[in-house]
């Protein structure tokens, strides 16, 4: 008899530009696995709304984003793919588990003090809430896995720590989920300045980021300007951030080892190391960009697609929320 197949949920904000951090951390990773799993994904348009956004450009940005999963390799025959403000039981599951989560438990998130830095004159609740939000997502799918990059760590244990406080006080009601973290490509660093994380936010700096829709002009422009350092030795070597970003990247793709792409940059200068990694990037990103050119022109495919997912997620998601609704005594 067959086993049962474990699920994985995950998310993904439709802000910015998606890029290589989101592709290797995340989506690929999405992408590779949906035969091992039964797989939930989600374009979490209500987490976006924690930072002000324009409504104009916050629709036209969650269609991008689906097209772009679609473009990416997410198969709608084998996963389920949705708009998050689409199924209602997100933000009520969210309301349950912020009144069950101490203030102390969200103060501890790193995101929201990072976030929070950026505009420290109008820090909203909503973003305060947010990991409260996150847990309901991940809580609602009885996930068992949640594959993420490492920034989304601290969230998910904080989702498992509410889902254990509700089912030892409420009873049995939620699957505990475990964080899915890739080895190589868990935390891609900004090609400017290797210290920091690959970010949307940074987008707006000419040299941060690898757009998924950036032109191979722009791919080359970008790496060749990629900040590294003046040893001119191509090792894996984690104190050497930008040498040890880029080494990743092109690992990634390649899905070589480390002693083999060491072996075959032996010698070589930084200059030849930037030019074969553009080149590995750009081929590999060329039928994404080609399919979602494509899939952005096809809405009424792709609200069929979203409307299909979220009357399958509305499926599994009201059973939860009765279940959590019922047991905390709620009519
Ligand atoms: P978001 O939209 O910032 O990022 C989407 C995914 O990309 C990963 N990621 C990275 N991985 C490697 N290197 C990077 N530089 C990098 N930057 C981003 C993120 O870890 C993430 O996996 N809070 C989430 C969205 C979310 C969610 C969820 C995720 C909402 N609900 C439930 C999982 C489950 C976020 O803001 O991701």
């Amino acid at each position: 008899m067959q086993n049962k197949k474990s699920r994985v949920f995950s998310g993904i904000q439709p802000t910015g530009n998606i890029h290589l951090g989101n592709y290797l951390g995340a989506i690929k990773n999405w992408v590779d696995r949906q035969d091992h799993y039964e797989n939930i994904f989600c374009v979490v348009n209500s987490h976006a709304i924690t930072i002000p956004q324009d409504p104009k450009i916050l629709k036209e940005k969650t269609f991008e984003l689906s097209a772009m999963l679609l473009a990416c390799g997410i198969d709608p025959k084998k996963s389920t793919l949705f708009i998050q403000s689409q199924v209602q039981e997100h933000t009520s599951l969210a309301w349950l588990l912020t009144c069950i989560t101490p203030m102390g438990d969200l103060n501890r998130m790193t995101q929201f003090k990072d976030k929070s830095q950026k505009n420290p004159k109008s820090i909203l609740s909503g973003l305060f809430n947010y990991p409260n939000l996150m847990s309901a997502d991940i809580l609602l799918y009885q996930s068992d896995f949640v594959p993420v990059g490492e920034d989304q760590k601290q969230h998910i244990e904080l989702a498992r720590d509410t889902a254990l406080r509700f089912n030892r006080d409420f009873g049995e009601t939620f699957v505990i989920p475990k964080p899915l973290i890739m080895q190589e490509g868990a935390r891609i660093m900004g090609l400017d300045d290797p210290s920091k994380k690959m970010s949307k936010s940074s987008g707006d700096k000419p040299n941060h980021l690898i757009a998924l829709i950036d032109t191979p002009e722009e791919i080359l422009k970008k790496f060749k300007k990629a900040t590294t350092d003046s040893q001119n030795l191509i090792t894996f070597d984690k104190e050497r951030l930008g040498v040890y970003n880029l080494l990743t990247i092109y690992q990634c793709f390649t899905q070589k080892s480390q002693k083999t792409i060491e072996e075959e940059f032996k010698g070589e200068g930084y200059g030849k190391l930037k030019s074969k990694i553009a080149e590995v990037v750009i081929e590999s990103l060329r039928p994404i960009r080609e399919s979602y050119n494509y899939l952005i022109t096809q809405k009424d495919y792709l609200e069929k697609i979203l409307a299909e997912g979220a009357k399958s997620a509305r499926e599994i998601a009201q059973k939860t929320y009765q279940d959590a609704k019922e047991k905390m005594g709620l009519i």
